[in-house]
Order: structure tokens, then C-alpha cells, then sequence
């Protein structure tokens, strides 16, 4: 590695993007997330710096064309031009389609799927000129299986691998790598406010007989950012636990 890459990890503060900001620093890179509310961002990285990670923040609400182009200008004036962008930030909205109001569709799209077009847009014609990028979507095991009372978050996260293969097909001859990672039901915030009834159902459904750590998720990310993978593209890495073995 010549320079030391710079990574953006959207949605970092969050319970995956935290451990895919550490993960990411440990390997030696540069790391920015965005953030929106400012007091919850400055007592995440306040506490960051404790445990002795260093990671560059920048206003910006992803799910905003306008605010993600501002994001990226932020990260590359503090940082330096992003080679490594993991679109990471994420919500769910759930109820099932026959109740779901205009609001918890959209809200899911705009920041799920429409974030992507607005964060990746920014940054790949740096990568195109510089030659090397990874681009890493982090959709879900419901965008390949589907999921009762996720019929907003799963078109969402399909939408990312329909997007990671067609970006892989356009940029691999500028050493681009464009992947997807499918994770399963992770212990985070998102899955512990599924009602405990519904999650105890889910868990024991899932082969190994638990819930997957956010650091399972960071470990697959860095697989993908080696010069070793630069072969790698146009995948989708199901990290599930054996709940859904799609090929
Ligand atoms: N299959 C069949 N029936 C189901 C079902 C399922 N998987 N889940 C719920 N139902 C049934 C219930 O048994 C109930 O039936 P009865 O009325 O006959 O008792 C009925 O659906 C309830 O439906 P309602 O429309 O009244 O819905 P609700 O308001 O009670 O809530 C729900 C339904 C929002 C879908 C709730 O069940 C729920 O939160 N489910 C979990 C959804 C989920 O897995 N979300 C994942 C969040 S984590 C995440 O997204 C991270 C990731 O990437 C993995």
C-alpha cells in the first residue's frame, strides 16, 4: 500500500458501522463516518477516542443528494479522497405492505437505497482517475430471502446488489471493486427492537444458534480491501449464520 487509503463508512455510529470504523483503523486505514445529530456523533467519538480509535466525522444525512455531496467534500478536505467507501447506513421501518403508510416506504428508500447513488456518485470518478476503489454495499439477508413486514427494507436491499453488479461490470477496468455483504441478524439496536417473541422465532432458525456479533460483519469488509481481491467483484457474501444459503 502506497499512501494510506482513506475509507468512508456511512451510518459508522451505528452498531455495525462502529465495528466496521474499528476494524478498518486496526488495518491501518484512514476512517470517516457522517453524522447527523451532532451531540450523539461527539459523544460517539469522544468514546472512540478512549478505546484509541481516531476516526473523522462529517455532517451530512445520506439519504440527501445535497448533504452526501457536502459529506464527501468534508471527508476528502479532513482526510483526502476516498478509495474505500462502505455504504453501510441503514433503517427499517417495518409493518406489513397492507398497513404501510407512503412515509415508512420512502423513509427506507431514500436512506437505504437512494443514499447509494448519493454517497458513491461523489467519489467514483476520484477512483476512476486514481485507478483503485472498493465500493462495499451492506444489505441483508431479507433483501435475498425477503421477510414478512419488510417489504420496504428487502426492495432496499436487493436494490444495493442490483447496483453492486452493474457498478462492478462499469469499473473493473479502472481497479474497482464493487461487492456486496448480505449480513444475517446481527445483535445491534435494529434487531433488538424486533418484539422479543418474533426475534426468539428468527434465532432459532439460524444454524449456529445465535444472533451474529457486528465484528463478523467488519471482518467480511475486510476481506474486500486488499490488493489480494482485487479479483473479487460483483459478489454478494451471505454472513448468516446458515440462515439462508442462497447460490
Ligand atoms: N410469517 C407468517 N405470519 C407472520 C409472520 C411470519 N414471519 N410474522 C408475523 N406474522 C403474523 C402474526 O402471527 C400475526 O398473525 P395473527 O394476527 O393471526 O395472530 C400477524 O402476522 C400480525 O400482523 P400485523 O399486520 O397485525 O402486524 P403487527 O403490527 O403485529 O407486526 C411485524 C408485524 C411488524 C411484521 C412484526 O411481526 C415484526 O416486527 N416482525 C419482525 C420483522 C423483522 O424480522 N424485521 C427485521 C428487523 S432487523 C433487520 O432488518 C436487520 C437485518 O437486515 C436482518
Amino acid at each position: 500500500m502506497t499512501a494510506t487509503r482513506v475509507a468512508l463508512v456511512t451510518g459508522g455510529t451505528g452498531g455495525i458501522g462502529t465495528a466496521i470504523c474499528k476494524r478498518l483503523s486496526d488495518a491501518g486505514y484512514k476512517v470517516a463516518t457522517n453524522y447527523r445529530n451532532e451531540d450523539k456523533a461527539g459523544r460517539w467519538q469522544a468514546e472512540m477516542k478512549e478505546s484509541g480509535y481516531d476516526v473523522f466525522l462529517a455532517r451530512g444525512d445520506v439519504s440527501s443528494p445535497d448533504e452526501a455531496a457536502a459529506m464527501v467534500a468534508e471527508v476528502t478536505r479532513q482526510a483526502g479522497p476516498v478509495d474505500i467507501l462502505v455504504n453501510n447506513a441503514g433503517i427499517t421501518r417495518d409493518g406489513t405492505f397492507h398497513k404501510m403508510t407512503p412515509e415508512q416506504w420512502h423513509e427506507v428508500i431514500n436512506t437505504n437505497l437512494n443514499s447509494v447513488f448519493n454517497v458513491t456518485r461523489p467519489v467514483i470518478e476520484g477512483m476512476r482517475e486514481r485507478k483503485w476503489g472498493r465500493i462495499i454495499q451492506i444489505s441483508s439477508i431479507n433483501g435475498q430471502k425477503g421477510q414478512y413486514g419488510q417489504a420496504n427494507y428487502a426492495a432496499s436491499k436487493a436494490g444495493m446488489h442490483g447496483f453492486t453488479i452493474s457498478l462492478a461490470q462499469e469499473n473493473a477496468r479502472f481497479g474497482i471493486t464493487v461487492n456486496t455483504i448480505s449480513p444475517g441478524y446481527i445483535g445491534t439496536e435494529m434487531v433488538m427492537a424486533v418484539p422479543e417473541a418474533v426475534r426468539e422465532k428468527i434465532v432459532a432458525q439460524i444454524p449456529t444458534g445465535r444472533l451474529g456479533s457486528p465484528e463478523e460483519i467488519a471482518y467480511a469488509v475486510a476481506f474486500f480491501l486488499p490488493d489480494e481481491a482485487a479479483w473479487i467483484t460483483g459478489a454478494n457474501l451471505s454472513v448468516n449464520g446458515g440462515q439462508y444459503m442462497g447460490w
